[in-house]
């Protein structure tokens, strides 16, 4: 197979940079009038702005024609046929299906997915109306108060993300909180002020194996029980969300009181499968479900517009085109809103565990950049952090910016002075100020080099009506394909994650030499060896 650097489209692309790479933003927006309408997209609520990049119509239509050359939409149709495109674990990459209505047809090895789905949202639905209503009780028959969701990455980075974006939708009479780091602190802090009796856990672990959510569901478990002293209360403190039912038995978690999901949902995209049942408890099953129709919304955008007009498609070429062509290393995503404080957090891991990859899907070493890093956190923070070396250091940093049209509250005028932000940093980002500008400002001559904003520096607007579940779905949506899209381009499998396996392994191995009553023989490297003696000294 050609490998994607040697198509004529990938030269094409890298011919059209060298003739490209030095043109200024306020070239080409003075060169094309229009571009602040001509270049943007439109799907579902979202609206894409991407005129501040630095491109042409010409670099889409080759970027485009890059996208058709890799197969980009035979990859997407076999991902919806539920084919499996997660080639090294031989499995099927359906997170499509977890939103599609009842009804609609998704097959994996000859059997209709769909209805396993919603019998799964079914229950979770009923289970849900229980404890928000009050008839599911804990032990002592006291109300569930308090919901603490147990998981560490993809089990815990979603629920988590969505609960903080959706808080004003849940219901506040109750108490949400998430531990995912085996450091106690985090089991420590979520209990300190909670009454057992009135507290219900969900540990959610796709595999049920992992280290730190067993380590933190054990512990769970002796909190809860130290204070009702019956064994019989784990099943009214306890359910489990996985897809391995062995396991959860083994834990002692009644089957009864699982929630199932399949190994065909990826860890990081799998908040919208059981995986998401603190955020039903907290936003109710209807507003869970209209956040399923939002991102499904996006699902039916990405498979049927062409790629000219598809957004996550679109987004993700603008991203190959930095990251392959002019070399950045990072993207930054700047939500302007404050309860999307841990939505970076969440593409953090949708992006770098799919994306951060060096070996082609058939094994060969790449040749070619793949996986960006992704960071950034709520404007306007930010802006009084690290702006200055995104407007001034020596950095190319493509930044997406999202923001809401209207606020959840209203607050004096805080929503159009963060708003007015929102459209400012992009507007410096890429118009920056020349030397004359400022000297124009009676600048003294020795400050002028230092308050000259270059510019030229590009960004993606995504603008949305606000903030809702369907919204929320729409926008995580958005980025899965857009993260799919560049995989597909790359020639990567986005749908494994083995580079986290051996750190894990290694860790399991320490764990028993860390024992205060052993006196083991360590033979790792010198580093470790002494790294871990010092430890053991120090410990005690
Ligand atoms: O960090 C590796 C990983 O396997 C992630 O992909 C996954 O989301 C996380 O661990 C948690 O896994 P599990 O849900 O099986 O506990």
């Amino acid at each position: 197979m050609t490998r994607i650097v040697d198509t004529a489209e990938w030269q094409e692309l890298a011919h059209h940079y060298e003739q490209l790479r030095d043109t200024h933003l306020r070239d080409l927006f003075a060169a094309q009038p229009d571009r602040g309408e001509s270049m943007c997209l439109e799907a579902g609520d979202l609206y894409l702005d991407y005129s501040k990049n630095r491109l042409t119509a010409d670099t889409i239509r080759l970027l485009v024609a890059l996208a058709r050359r890799a197969g980009v939409e035979q990859l997407r149709d076999a991902m919806f046929a539920g084919e499996k495109i997660n080639i090294t674990e031989h499995r099927a990459v359906l997170h499509v299906a977890l939103r599609a209505p009842r009804g609609e047809q998704i097959t994996v090895d000859g059997q209709d997915v769909v209805p396993q789905v919603h019998e799964v949202l079914d229950r979770m639905g009923d289970f849900a109306r229980r404890v928000r209503s009050g008839a599911w009780t804990g032990h002592t028959g006291q109300r569930i108060r308090n919901v603490i969701n147990i998981g560490i990455g993809g089990s815990d980075l979603g629920p988590r993300m969505a609960y903080e974006a959706l808080r004003d939708f849940s219901d506040r009479s109750m108490t949400f909180r998430f531990v995912s780091n085996v450091d106690g602190t985090d089991f420590w802090e979520a209990t300190r002020n909670l009454d057992p009796a009135e507290t219900l856990f969900i540990v959610a672990s796709k595999t049920f194996t992992t280290l730190e959510t067993m380590t933190n569901a054990r512990t769970a478990r002796q909190w809860t029980l130290a204070a009702l002293g019956d064994d019989a209360a784990i099943a009214k403190h306890f359910v489990a969300v996985s897809t391995n039912e062995a396991e959860v038995a083994k834990f002692g978690i009644d089957t009864v009181n699982m929630f199932e999901f399949w190994d065909w949902v990826g860890g990081r995209y799998s908040y919208d499968s059981a995986i998401g049942l603190s955020l039903m408890l907290a936003i109710g099953p209807d507003g869970f479900a209209e956040m399923l129709a939002g991102f499904h919304r996006m699902d039916q955008h990405f498979r049927t517009a062409p790629i000219e007009q598809n957004l996550p498609m679109i987004l993700g070429l603008i991203g190959v085109w930095y990251n392959n062509f002019f070399g950045a290393e990072t993207v930054a995503i700047l939500p302007y809103n404050q309860y999307l404080a841990r939505l970076t957090d969440y593409l953090q891991q949708l992006d770098m565990e799919s994306d951060g990859k060096s070996v082609t899907r058939d094994g060969e070493p790449v040749a070619w950049q793949t996986g960006p890093i992704i960071w950034g956190q709520p404007g306007t923070n930010g802006q009084h952090a690290y702006y200055q070396l995104i407007h001034q250091g020596t950095k190319l940093i493509p930044c997406d910016f999202i923001g809401f049209c209207q606020p959840r509250h209203q607050v004096g005028d805080h929503h159009n002075v963060l708003m007015a932000n929102l459209f400012a940093q992009p507007q410096a980002l890429a118009f920056g100020k020349t030397a004359e500008e400022v000297r124009a400002e009676g600048v003294p001559d020795f400050q002028v080099p230092h308050r000259t904003f270059a510019g030229n520096h590009p960004t993606n607007t995504i603008l949305v009506p606000e903030l809702s579940p369907d919204t929320l779905g729409q926008l995580i949506a958005l980025y899965e394909h857009k993260v799919f899209t560049q995989g597909a381009i790359w020639n990567i499998n986005s749908f494994d994650q083995w580079g986290v396996e051996l750190g894990k392994k290694l860790a399991l191995d320490i764990v028993p030499e860390l024992d205060a009553t052993t006196d083991p023989a360590l033979d790792h490297d010198s580093s470790t060896n002494a790294l871990i003696r010092r430890y053991r000294r120090l410990r005690g």
